[in-house]
């Protein structure tokens, strides 16, 4: 059974220092953490008021006797090192004895422990300094109950974001956790409600437990066909669950790494897999739960205090490894895809046509004339316009003429005898951006309600996370509620945005924007929208015929700011009539 001793001062002075105890979630993980290291096989945790009020961690693990409950809260109280060399074995989470103290010094604990042998349990209490310790009742294992959570420190109280923010990162925490410990047990409880319920797997094949596990945190739609890796390398355990190339969601939110079971975020480490992806398409971005498992003296876990953070000794080792095995995951994925015959390409004239403009609409829209069902719905004039509108942008120049398109991607206009050419997706895109916003400051957008709500399953704190932002999607046309054990139900999207199979994809993007900590709150609703915007405007590479060209035009006519998307990417390019003659070197051409 451990004994916990004081570590020196030559040993601790040479162990990262800093706050471990930022907010109720960096508690919870070490406490989580001290259950795991106690060999816990169940870890029970109660919330109330998002962690401020009370939380209470109770686990089956080894447990401690009278003296080590005695010395628990104490500072520099370990039993997990007692010499600096002892960090070079290292098999526990913990080894800076602090985070008991350091959670005693900011509200009101107690631990109350018993070992499987013993005919009694004990306790030990601390409020406001004061610290007092005797018999208790008898329970196997250990519970830290955690009240009053900065009740002395009211400035960091304010540094709280809000209730349902702290529960979404609470929740993480186990979520985390679980993913790392397949055979252990998890519960959370929250404000008296049952939140989260993790059964431990047990099959007898450690990979099986963890793909199982990763199912029921991950939820079907993004644990559905991950890739399995499992290869043993000289010194290095890798397993990992990793996206196949056309099942990446829209979110990066859903990449865990683990080094010896710890929730690392390592640069390298995602730099790594998303070497292994190459070129993807726009805004997708990999599912990953990856487990390393390292000699302990391979890498170096104290750089950082809240231990987010390992050195590898041979990192360029570790990038190769992990992006090399998911690379040859892909490529057998891609071997093992049943082979279809590609469908014939259909023909795409390149050339510019110069023909009249009924006829390049025969041309050009073919069989299968593809209007998208967002200008159908704009209803704007179509009529090419002649004359300069009152108040039009500078690069408004008529008559404009249709010519065609070229790539799918660019739409061809003659204007005023020069040339003019649109990215019909940035145009699109600005243009749904400006209408939506319009919508907005109108008081909300306009939301259409789905007669079969559209599931999305997520991870709990994902859930959390939005829902904690309902209010704020409601102004923008989005209504969710909470679903199932893992889940939302989208009731509502935006009218303008309709397309029940991309709302899955919307919401990941939501949710990315919402977890970025420098999106404030403008910024956030610009991203937001924008995100939007993109995911429903008219893609490049979608055919369009010469009234929609026309009616992009006129749109983009009456935006606020038509010449980029709301990216920043530019949206049109214009060649007027003295530039061409000059660039032909025409006898009279303007000079410059
Ligand atoms: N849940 C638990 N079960 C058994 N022992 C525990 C538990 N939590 C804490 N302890 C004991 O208290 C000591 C101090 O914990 P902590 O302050 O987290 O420091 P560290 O984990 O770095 O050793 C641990 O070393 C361990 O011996
Ligand atoms: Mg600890």
């Amino acid at each position: 059974m451990p004994i916990i001793k004081r570590l020196t001062e030559e040993v601790f002075s040479r162990i990262a220092a800093g706050e471990v105890v930022e907010r109720p979630a960096s508690l919870l993980k070490e406490l989580i953490e001290n259950s795991l290291d106690a060999g816990a096989t169940r870890i029970d945790v109660e919330i109330f008021g998002a962690g401020k009020t009370s939380l209470r961690v109770s686990d089956n693990g080894c447990g401690m006797d009278a003296d080590d409950v005695r010395l628990c809260l104490e500072r520099h109280a370990t039993s997990k090192i007692a010499a600096f060399e002892d960090l070079d074995n290292l098999h526990t989470f913990g080894f800076r004895g602090e985070a008991l103290y350091a959670i005693a010094a900011v509200s009101k604990v107690t631990v109350t422990s018993a070992q499987a042998d013993s005919k009694t349990g004990w306790r030990v209490t601390s409020e406001g300094g004061k610290v007092t310790n005797g018999p208790a009742p008898i329970v196997h294992g250990t519970t830290v109950f955690v009240k009053d959570l900065f009740y002395n420190t009211p400035a960091r109280l304010e540094f709280m974001k809000s209730d349902g923010s702290e529960r979404s990162k609470l929740t993480a925490v186990i979520e985390e956790a679980a993913l790392a410990n397949p055979g252990v047990r998890f519960t959370c409880k929250s404000e008296g409600r049952q939140v989260l319920r993790f059964e431990p797997e047990d099959s007898g094949d450690f990979f099986t437990d963890f793909d199982m596990r990763a199912a029921a945190v991950l939820g079907d739609d993004l644990a559905g066909g991950l890739l399995p890796i499992d290869v043993e390398r000289p010194g290095v355990r890798v397993r990992m669950l990793v996206s196949p190339f056309d099942m990446m969601p829209s979110s990066r939110g859903f990449q865990y790494f683990f080094v010896n079971k710890r929730p690392v975020a390592s640069k390298i480490l995602q730099t790594a897999l998303y070497k292994a992806y190459g070129e993807r398409s726009p805004g997708k971005h990999p599912v990953c739960v990856a487990l390393l498992d390292l000699n302990p003296d391979a890498f170096d876990a104290n750089v950082h205090p809240g231990k987010r953070e390992v050195r590898f000794k041979k990192d360029g080792e570790m990038f190769e490894i992990v992006s090399g095995l998911v690379a040859a995951a892909l490529a057998k994925a891609k071997a093992a895809a049943p082979i279809t015959l590609a469908p014939e390409p259909e023909p795409v004239s390149a050339s510019i046509v110069n023909d009249a403009p009924a006829q390049a609409t025969d041309h050009y829209l073919g069989g299968r004339g593809f209007i998208p069902d967002q200008f159908k719905q704009l209803k704007l004039s179509s009529a090419v316009a002649m004359g300069v509108p009152e108040g039009a942008p500078v690069w408004y120049t008529p008559p404009f003429r249709y010519v065609g398109q070229i790539e799918r991607s660019y739409m061809l206009f003659e204007a005023n005898g020069g040339l003019f050419i649109l990215d019909q997706h940035a145009a699109a895109e600005r243009v749904l951006y400006e209408k939506f916003m319009g919508e907005i400051e109108d008081g909300g957008a306009k939301s259409q309600k789905l007669m079969i709500p559209v599931p999305v399953d997520l991870p709990a704190s994902a859930v959390r996370a939005v829902l904690d932002k309902a209010e704020r999607l409601e102004k923008i046309g989005f209504e969710v509620v909470a679903y199932g054990k893992n889940g939302l139900h989208v009731t509502a999207v935006p009218a303008l945005f309709y397309q029940a199979d991309e709302t899955k994809k919307l919401i990941h993007r939501i949710i990315d924007s919402l977890s970025d900590p420098i999106a404030e709150a403008e910024q956030l609703r610009h991203d937001a929208i924008a995100t939007i915007a993109c995911k429903a405007a008219v893609k490049s590479h979608d055919r369009l015929g010469e009234e929609e060209a026309y009616k992009l035009l006129d749109a983009l006519r009456d935006c606020k700011d038509g010449s980029a998307c709301p990216h920043g990417r530019r949206a049109m390019l214009a060649l007027n009539r003295d530039e061409l003659a000059r660039r032909f070197q025409r006898p009279g051409a303007v000079p410059l």
